[in-house]
């Protein structure tokens, strides 16, 4: 209990009810590991350890924990109005939010579409694709291309495009009309790369392939994560974005980039699209929108996709699509104070100029017992270990649980442990967070 009476869950005395996500339920209820504060670069259990986050959440709080400035946004929204419908009516946050995102990014991606997730982002983007070709007249541009290993989310849209095996076997046929490329990583030829890798630009060609076997007429939409996050961080091959963009608009594809992680900073700019220079037609975002305050996620169309609809459609509603809560003014003014964080703190600089003494700081494990493979752009790290021969994803999963008794959270997606904290981090926690994980991986086997 607080001194405002607030009993806050610390210590819930029963585990059985909520079904947790993406989570080994029997194993946690067995032996949990609960947060209950967070402040900065830390979170801190319900028995007063700190944790360094090294992994910003879940890739989502880019500017760190426990941000006054959007604590208060949010108080004093709910406090003038906790919510308004966004259907046929507004209120003035979410237009704010949109222009103030709009400025952000780069080229002519000058309409924002809000949903509440990343999940939702990915789907909302292919519906807008299947759209703008509809209302141009070219209603059999129908099929969705991915790319194996993607990573879109859990609906049924970015289930279908995504590329990961354990999130699609469960749930059947999924979206029928879609089809994947080849993912860019490749041990033998792209292995301890540091930042892009030289080898791989022509695997966008796969996407050629595709086009032969389905005719360019029946495909609508390719969607790419820029760097792979979740499925173990795969940095695009130099040249790979350039070329999937230029086959893309041979062959009037949209080209659709997931930023849900590459966005706000992550990798030393604004947007991957920056990074990179390559202008995708839709870009979905969410995580570090809001820093995760509030749940939120937006996504950019260029402005020939917003003016296709507005022109096709004679009178009406232009585009059937829309969540309760899109622009919900909680998740709006969060959104503003965390825009306005980054610029004061010129944090996305900040990642830029950092993102050496992190690549070094990696580096230093080369060699280190069970490491096959390390990747790296601004701060994002991936380290992939060498699997069990009768246990795949085992030695990290036991990597995982001796860094965070060791004070560290990193995340781990199968042999791979990825690394993306807070842009506010310090050389002192980048030190920490390597000498942690090349001391847990001497202590296993
Ligand atoms: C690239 C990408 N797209 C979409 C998502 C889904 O976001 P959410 O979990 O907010 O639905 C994620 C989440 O990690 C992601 O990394």
């Amino acid at each position: 209990m607080d001194d405002n009476g607030i009993n806050y869950p610390d210590r819930p005395n029963d585990l059985e009810s909520f079904w947790m996500p993406f989570t080994t339920n029997k194993g946690f209820k067995q032996s949990p590991k609960l947060l209950s504060s967070a402040k900065d670069m830390h979170y801190q259990t319900p028995d007063g350890r700190q944790i360094l986050d090294g992994t910003a959440g879940l890739w989502c709080c880019n500017a760190g924990h426990g941000r006054e400035k959007i604590a208060e946004a949010i108080k004093a929204q709910a406090d003038r109005m906790d919510f308004a419908p966004t259907f046929n009516m507004g209120h003035p946050a979410a237009f704010e939010f949109a222009n103030r995102l709009v400025e952000l990014m780069p080229g002519t991606l000058d309409h924002v579409f809000f949903t509440n997730s990343g999940s939702e982002s990915a789907d909302t983007a292919l519906k807008i694709a299947l759209g703008y070709h509809y209302v141009r007249g070219n209603g059999s541009k129908t099929r969705l291309i991915g790319r194996e290993r993607g990573y879109h989310g859990t609906n049924f849209g970015g289930t279908s495009v995504g590329g990961i095996v354990k999130n699609r076997q469960f749930y059947g046929s999924l979206l029928s009309g879609t089809d994947h490329i080849r993912h860019t990583h490749d041990i033998e030829h792209n292995a301890f790369s540091k930042g892009q890798p030289e080898w791989g630009a022509h695997l966008a060609d796969d996407l050629e392939r595709l086009v032969q076997l389905h005719d360019a007429s029946t495909i609508a939409a390719v969607i790419v994560e820029p760097v792979a996050g979740s499925t173990g961080v795969l940095v695009p091959p130099k040249g790979y974005l350039q070329r999937l963009r230029e086959i893309c608009t041979k062959h009037d594809i949209l080209l659709i980039f997931d930023e849900v992680i590459t966005g706000f900073g992550r990798l030393g700019s604004t947007f991957a699209v920056e990074h990179f220079g390559v202008e995708p037609d839709l870009v979905t975002t969410a995580k570090g929108l809001t820093n995760a305050a509030v749940p939120m996620g937006a996504v950019f169309a260029q402005k020939k996709i917003y003016d296709a609809y507005m022109e096709n459609t004679k009178a009406g509603i232009e585009l059937f699509h829309g969540y309760t809560y899109s622009g919900h003014p909680l998740a709006a003014v969060a959104g503003i104070a965390t825009l306005d964080i980054y610029k004061e703190e010129g944090l996305f600089e900040r990642a830029a100029e950092l993102s050496s003494y992190w690549e070094e700081g990696l580096w230093s494990l080369k060699g280190g017992n069970h490491v096959i493979d390390l990747r790296n752009l601004g701060i994002i790290a991936g380290i992939e270990l060498e699997p069990r021969p009768d246990a795949p994803t085992a030695r990290a999963m036991e990597a995982f649980h001796k860094c965070f008794d060791d004070g560290l959270l990193v995340r781990v997606t199968g042999d791979i442990i990825a690394l993306s904290p807070p842009l506010i981090v310090e050389k002192t926690h980048i030190d920490q967070i390597f000498d942690t994980i090349g001391s847990v991986l001497k202590s296993i086997d």
